[in-house]
């Protein structure tokens, strides 16, 4: 398996500028990112999307074990960065008090918040069982990712 310090995130970002140029669809987008990041990101256990969805967060496209469907705004790790509109970054999931724990092995949890035009949309989430999985540059990396999915979608 690649180490983390292999992953080229400009790689990635010109990868999924390509697979996302054949649809203005989010569902399919999210659906071939999600596939995307799963299948080149080393020890992530699960990606996937949170769309916001009558006020709170309802699952979308996901790679990975089965997960939560609904959560909250403010509740989790997810409902936290969505409301804040901040990116959340964890090293160890059993440190964010509130932590929803879908898979009870992540120990690591990356969440960046979706928003188009200024409006919310949803979240990006990434988990791994590995502690401390996530750098600085994982979550700039992942910021420019989650960039090209909202210009893909209409
Ligand atoms: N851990 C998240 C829940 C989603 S799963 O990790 C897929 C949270 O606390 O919001």
């Amino acid at each position: 398996m690649k180490g983390s310090e292999e992953v080229s995130w400009q790689r990635l970002c010109e990868q999924a500028e390509g697979l996302l140029s054949v649809s203005t669809n989010p569902v399919a987008n999210a659906a071939n990112l999600s596939a995307l990041l799963y299948q080149e990101l080393p020890e992530v256990s699960w990606v996937g999307f949170y769309f916001l969805d009558a006020g709170s967060l309802v699952l979308g496209p996901f790679q990975g074990k089965p997960a939560c469907v609904n959560i909250e705004m403010g509740k989790g790790v997810c409902g936290t960065a969505a409301a804040s509109g901040q990116s959340i970054r964890l090293a160890d999931v059993d440190a964010f008090e509130g932590h929803i724990a879908c898979d009870a092995d992540a120990r690591a949890e990356l969440v960046m918040p979706l928003f188009k035009h200024g409006e919310l949309l949803g979240v990006l989430d990434v988990d791994s069982i590995q502690p401390d999985r996530f750098s600085k540059q994982d979550e700039e990396g992942l910021e420019s990712l989650a960039r090209v999915y909202l210009s893909s979608i209409e």
